[in-house]
């Protein structure tokens, strides 16, 4: 098939909600895409923020493989081996409580929030998050998105939400009202711009919450699993949330999500209350533990320090080369590069060239490289980069 054959497919016959980059990919490995048309690419940005451990992660596909000729899937009314084991090693890495796996970010969400109104006891159903924040696209995580661009065309939307403007400890303080049951936050803001949230605030955010009862839901889909160089980015912030979402990473490119909740309250989820057909899938679990393997083996957290510090030294020298650079901000191997103008024309540049890197609310570059990346690879990589950027800028 050629690239013109597989868009005819998706022109006829699929819906065109996605803006999507004229590749067709064939196959992937590591940090590289190759197109049906033999075309090579790096990737900086693979599957937004899914590929942590690289493309078809030789460990993840093996135990992908020897789980589906074993066992492809049991609901759950059944006891799934894999999905104890995960949830165990999720919980021995983040904080003790007990998971919910669903299969998406957003679900992730909606479980979060499902949770949170049964901590509410039908009284409190408030929930405070932050300007800018994404959550995903269901009409739960869309109410809790604080962007009318995302939310203007489905209203009416879920009640009880209120925005506040990130890192604003009093704001947050000012909308927490006595039908308020949690605070959600993304600890870094992905698609919001690579915002991050500062230390004192999310110290603030967890000593209101406990004064006022209120749940703190941290949003960990796209700074989970050594994204950040930590498990998960409230490691650098000395604080515990009592709920977590993950997705995105965990599956290593398998479909899954989940929320960890505190053992305080995540025996509130008792049958009858949430579900999913395919929520803790044997595959999909099978997958987020050589994930997890992976991570440990290729000591991935190290690594994303490593690159973090490349990342930094590198945007922060463009920065000075290059005028039309607002800003460069990130925390381990999740970047952001603010521009003076749009950035659509340095993605389409950088992809011309063979690179692929993506660019959030209109100005700000995002760079994650896969946590496994070859340094000569991301040499390459970055290299058009700045090339495409001396061009445009
Ligand atoms: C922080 C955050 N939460 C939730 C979501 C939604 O995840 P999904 O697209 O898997 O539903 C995303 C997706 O980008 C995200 O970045």
């Amino acid at each position: 098939m050629t690239f013109n054959d597989v868009k005819a497919l998706f022109d006829s016959f699929v819906m065109p909600n996605y803006s999507r980059l004229p590749i067709a990919v064939e196959r992937a490995e590591g940090s590289i895409l190759y197109g049906v048309d033999g075309r090579e690419y790096i990737d900086l940005f693979p599957g937004w923020a899914v590929s942590t451990v690289g493309y078809c992660n030789k460990s993840v596909v093996r135990a992908v493989k020897k789980q589906a000729a074993r066992l492809l899937h049991v609901p759950n009314n059944f006891y799934i081996p894999e999905q104890g084991q995960l949830a165990k090693a999720i919980v021995d890495r983040a904080f003790p409580g007990k998971v919910f796996f669903c299969n998406s970010g957003a679900e992730a969400v909606e479980s979060a929030l499902k949770l949170a109104r049964l901590y509410g006891g039908n009284r409190r159903y408030k929930v405070v998050s932050m300007d800018n924040s994404f959550h995903g696209r269901t009409f739960g995580a869309l109410s809790a998105t604080g962007q009318e661009k995302y939310q203007r065309e489905f209203r009416p939307l879920v009640p009880g939400f209120s925005y506040v403007p990130f890192n604003d400890l009093g704001a947050v303080s000012n909308a927490v009202d006595d039908e308020t049951v949690a605070v959600l936050l993304e600890p870094v803001q992905g698609e919001g711009g690579v915002n991050i949230a500062a230390p004192d605030y999310i110290a603030g955010l967890r000593r209101l919450t406990r004064e006022r009862d209120v749940l703190l839901i941290f949003d960990e889909v796209q700074t989970g699993f050594a994204r950040t160089g930590e498990w998960f980015a409230f490691k650098h912030y000395d604080v515990q949330p009592d709920i977590m979402c993950m997705a995105k990473a965990l599956g290593g490119g398998m479909p899954i999500g989940a929320i960890l909740a505190s053992t305080r309250i995540a025996d509130l989820l008792v049958p009858g209350t949430h579900a999913s057909t395919f929520g803790g899938n044997s595959i999909a679990c099978a997958a987020g533990l050589a994930v997890i393997r992976a991570i440990e083996r290729g000591k991935l957290l190290k690594r994303a320090g490593i690159l973090g510090d490349k990342l930094r030294k590198t945007f922060t020298a463009w920065q000075k080369k290059f005028n039309g650079i607002r800003d460069v901000r990130g925390l381990g191997a999740m970047w952001g590069i603010e521009l003076e103008v749009p950035g659509k024309a340095v993605v389409d540049g950088c992809l011309e060239q063979g690179v692929n890197i993506n660019c959030t609310h209109q100005t700000v570059l995002r760079i994650l490289p896969a946590l496994t990346i070859e340094d000569d690879i991301l040499d390459r990589g970055l290299a058009v980069v700045e090339k495409v950027l001396g061009k445009t800028l």
